[in-house]
């Protein structure tokens, strides 16, 4: 592993993004995603995203400087069109209109099409909490890339489908939840498969529906699945799976998962919701603050050290990797500095730091 300063690795990605086509603001602003995703703990959406964009950037599926266009709109709703940008700036323009129509209406929800990756969707449901909003977002994967087995199933039929639900709070850190309906966002494999790690029992199948934990079982053909979540009451994560796919394909204009749509995006749906429409934000924020303390302080299980909310895991990694720096596998590093002296990018030298 090696391990860098986030200013030290915003700052390299966005110049490796800018070397490939991105515009200044663009660069920032997706390196910006990615090395939030890497201090809030997610590095299965962080620097390790970054090679996959590059390919695609040079693939001609992503395309840099894509305009970000509203294609249909009340006083309460939006569809925005991506044109096969990145993903993050549509997502941003979605959010920032929700809070806007939501400030003279209430509430109001945007739907998004024609966008590439677009990170973590509790970034952007996060933008609505700091503005004294409620904050939901969901995302398909435009009806492309089905890696998830129905419950009951053996094939591959459904993406991870993220949702996230974010509210501010008076203690901190805002309540952000953001999790996908499988067990486990699919870059959480991909993460262990390029560390050379198995992944825990209860992920994934093989392709004949056995439990396994060897990551080549699900990279390899004949391909195994990942499994909704939800253990063995996972017909609930298929069913959450499900309504993504209506709120984010259905909505958005998007395909849904049907077995014949190629192109690997992002559809998304994206609320926003004024607390204060319902009630003074203060007397919100007191309350639900009462009921994390009372949550937290039940008696623990054995081995178990602390009672967390949603949101207070990744507030905590945030803290200790501005500190100790961000965490970077070897695979990825090196793809990026290969990549990097291709552009004649200068890297960060602590990153040649091999962690003992
Ligand atoms: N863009 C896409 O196509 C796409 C697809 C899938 C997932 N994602 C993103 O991947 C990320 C990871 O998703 P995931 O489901 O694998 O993450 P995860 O399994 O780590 O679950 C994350 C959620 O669980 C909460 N949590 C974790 N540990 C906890 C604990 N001990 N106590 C209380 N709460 C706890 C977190 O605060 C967070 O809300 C998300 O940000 C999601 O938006 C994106």
């Amino acid at each position: 592993m090696y391990r860098v300063r986030a200013d030290d690795l915003r700052s390299f990605l966005a110049a490796l993004l800018a070397g490939c086509g991105a515009s200044d603001e663009e660069a920032d602003e997706v390196a910006d995603h990615l090395v939030e995703a890497n201090l809030t703990g997610h590095d299965s959406h962080g620097a390790l995203r970054a090679p996959g964009y590059i390919e695609k950037i040079d693939a001609g599926e992503m395309i840099p400087r894509a305009a970000v266009t509203i294609e249909r709109e009340t006083p309460t709703t939006a569809v925005v069109d991506g044109h096969w940008g990145f993903g993050q700036p549509a997502s941003r323009v979605a959010m920032r209109l929700c809070i806007e129509k939501a400030k003279a209406h209430a509430i109001a929800c945007v739907a998004v099409r024609n966008a590439n990756h677009m990170g973590r969707v509790g970034y952007y449901t996060g933008m609505a909490s700091r503005e004294g909003m409620v904050g939901l977002g969901c995302v398909n994967l435009h009806g492309a890339s089905p890696c998830v087995a129905p419950f009951g199933g053996l094939d591959r039929r459904l993406p991870t489908n993220p949702f996230s639900i974010a509210y501010p709070t008076d203690r901190e850190p805002d309540f952000l939840m953001d999790m996908t309906s499988s067990v486990v966002a699919e870059g959480k494999v991909r993460y262990r498969h390029t560390v050379g790690r198995p992944v825990p029992e209860g992920w994934i199948i093989d392709h004949a529906g056995a439990p396994a934990t060897d990551t080549s079982l699900f990279y390899e053909a004949p391909f195994g699945a990942l499994l909704p979540m939800g253990g063995v009451v996972a017909y609930k994560g298929f069913a959450l799976s499900l309504a993504i796919e209506g709120l984010a394909g259905g909505l958005s204009g998007a395909p849904c998962s049907n077995g014949t749509a190629e192109r690997h995006g992002n559809a998304c749906w994206y609320v926003a919701i004024r607390i204060d429409a319902f009630g003074p934000l203060a007397d919100f924020r007191r309350r639900v603050g009462e009921m994390i303390d009372y949550v937290k302080s039940s008696r623990k299980r054995p081995g178990v050290a602390e009672i967390l909310y949603p949101g207070e895991p990744e507030h905590r990694t945030r803290k200790s990797r501005l500190e100790a720096g961000i965490p970077l596998d070897e695979p990825t590093w090196e793809w990026l500095i290969a990549k990097a002296a291709r552009l004649g990018v200068a890297c960060p030298k602590a990153a040649h730091k091999p962690e003992a």
